[in-house]
């Protein structure tokens, strides 16, 4: 078995006045704090070149609350967490500064859980400072977040760096999706239930789509997003680790190396897209203004800062085929982007057409089932069945409808707590479960790097698409060359 460790933790967070920390993990902390999930005796320490004493810290912890927690601070869950709270003025650059850690940590009673919320280029840096100053043992814990790198050579750099101080057990990378309920929820669907195992390959599936749509564009990160585009800022992660959870082989249990083990076999056999099949392949968008329900909102290269001649994408979508037994010849359709007509993550899985119909007074071809997995937001399944009209006037007439389950309703739970509480509180405990490994990363952006590359080749501007819609018209086009299209996009 993983050890997990509910030890109390000192969790150290480098880049304690960044937007990461005060944005996600402070608000997350709190909130596992308000479910009794974090060990009494675990510590917060935060640590930033700014000059400031822990009393200003906390006074910030507090403000962040305000600013991002959308909902009343509870006095006493806020006692008790701000106890936990204290500052560290280190400059990360500086080597000999990270001795002080000695005269504040305890590594003999409390795991070292050190969160690197900065940005990649530091890394080295904290990691030959923590190095030196001689805090590490063999338990200590290392956090880390995208971008992991922007190609397949950066991304080594950087894994390169931090494993020269941490092995790979003790290194949690994180890709948020994985701590979503229903990402998670995919491997109950599954595993645990046989009427999918044993339907879930290219005997009974014609085809699969993945949509990731988000209504917001690029919110003030031109300089971020121009540089990375939507490829490698949704897809190398995001919509590959969901491929990865639907296409996997069943693991033999759920341990993470065996996890980890499936996955990497999906994305070895994901067929690589070259400049010989890129154009056929691929769609890449960029928006133009328009509306979003009823606002009107400003295109690309109207965003504040930007630069005007940009073929950065942000949108993409994708034929992908997976050259294994369990999905010969059953494209992924995937597609993602920013100023879409709404905010959807589904996943719509269409199975073949029945080989022969007898029901040709209702339909001359039958439409076919399908699975529709809502990972967000109102999280839930639907199945797409056909059924008989009731009624004894009609002969046999079929109807399409739907088996619909709601996980708010048949659960009885807010979903209170975001990918990010969920993967905090595993990295505090030491389960592994939910996060990368490195030759899943590199696995990833080696298929991506060749993408990326082909584009480059290719060199054609993105096509244009209005904001509020669900992309360019190429994007249809490319699922309308396989005599197919896209799912609308459901309201539950
Ligand atoms: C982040 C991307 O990883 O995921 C953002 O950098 C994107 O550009 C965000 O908006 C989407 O996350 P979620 O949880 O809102 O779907």
């Amino acid at each position: 078995m993983q050890t997990t460790t509910f030890k109390p933790c000192d969790l150290v967070i480098y880049g304690a006045m960044g937007d990461l920390s005060r944005r996600k993990l402070l608000i997350s902390l709190y909130r596992l704090e308000k479910a009794n999930l974090i060990e009494p005796d675990t510590r917060i320490i935060g640590i930033d070149r700014i000059a400031q004493d822990s009393a200003a810290y906390i006074d910030i912890a507090y403000k962040s609350l305000q600013d991002f927690l959308n909902e009343e601070i509870d006095a006493s869950v806020w006692k008790t967490f701000s106890a936990r709270l204290s500052y560290l003025q280190i400059d990360l650059t500086q080597l000999d500064q990270y001795k002080q850690l000695h005269d504040v940590l305890d590594p003999s009673t409390r795991v070292m859980v050190n969160y690197f919320a900065v940005a990649p280029f530091l890394f080295k840096n904290i990691c030959q400072g923590l190095d030196q100053s001689g805090v590490l043992n063999k338990e200590s814990r290392m956090v880390m977040e995208k971008p992991i790198g922007h190609d397949l050579n950066s991304s080594k750099e950087i894994n390169d760096a931090v494993a020269e101080v941490f092995s790979e057990e003790q290194v949690f990378r994180i890709d948020h999706y994985l701590g979503k309920e229903t990402v998670l929820n995919l491997l109950a669907l599954r595993f645990a239930n046989s009427i999918f195992t044993s339907n879930w390959d290219h005997n009974t599936i014609d085809h699969i789509q993945i949509t990731v749509g988000e209504e917001v564009g690029i919110e003030g990160r031109w300089d971020y997003f121009d540089k990375t585009g939507q490829l490698r800022d949704m897809l190398q992660n995001h919509l590959l680790q969901i491929l990865t959870f639907v296409a996997m082989d069943p693991p033999v249990n759920l341990e993470a190396q065996n996890i980890h083990r499936e996955k990497i076999k999906v994305l070895e056999a994901l067929r690589p897209i070259t400049i010989d099949n890129v154009e056929e392949k691929t769609v890449r968008g960029q928006y133009a203004s328009g509306v979003i329900k009823g606002t009107a909102v400003p295109g690309y290269l109207e965003e504040e800062g930007a630069n005007k001649d940009s073929t950065t994408e942000s949108f993409v979508a994708l034929r992908v085929d997976i050259d294994n037994w369990r999905w010969a010849d059953v494209p992924f359709y995937l597609r993602t982007g920013k100023r879409m007509a709404g905010k959807r993550t589904e996943i719509v899985i269409y199975f073949k057409r029945l080989p022969h119909n007898i029901f040709t007074d209702s339909y001359d071809v039958l439409p076919p089932n399908k699975l529709i997995i809502h990972l967000q937001p109102n999280e839930g399944i639907d199945i797409v069945m056909l059924n008989k009209i009731p009624g004894i006037d009609e002969h046999i007439k079929l109807h399409k409808t739907k088996l619909d389950l709601s996980f708010d309703e048949s659960f009885k739970k807010s979903s209170l707590f975001g990918g990010y509480e969920k993967l905090v509180l595993e990295a505090m405990r030491g389960n592994p479960t939910l996060f990368l490994s490195r030759e899943e990363i590199e696995q990833a952006w080696t298929w991506i790097d060749s993408i990326q590359d082909a584009w480059a080749h290719i060199d054609t501007a993105p096509k244009p698409y209005p904001a509020g819609t669900w992309g360019p018209a190429e994007a249809d086009e490319l699922l309308a060359r396989d005599a197919r299209a896209w799912e609308d996009p459901c309201y539950k």
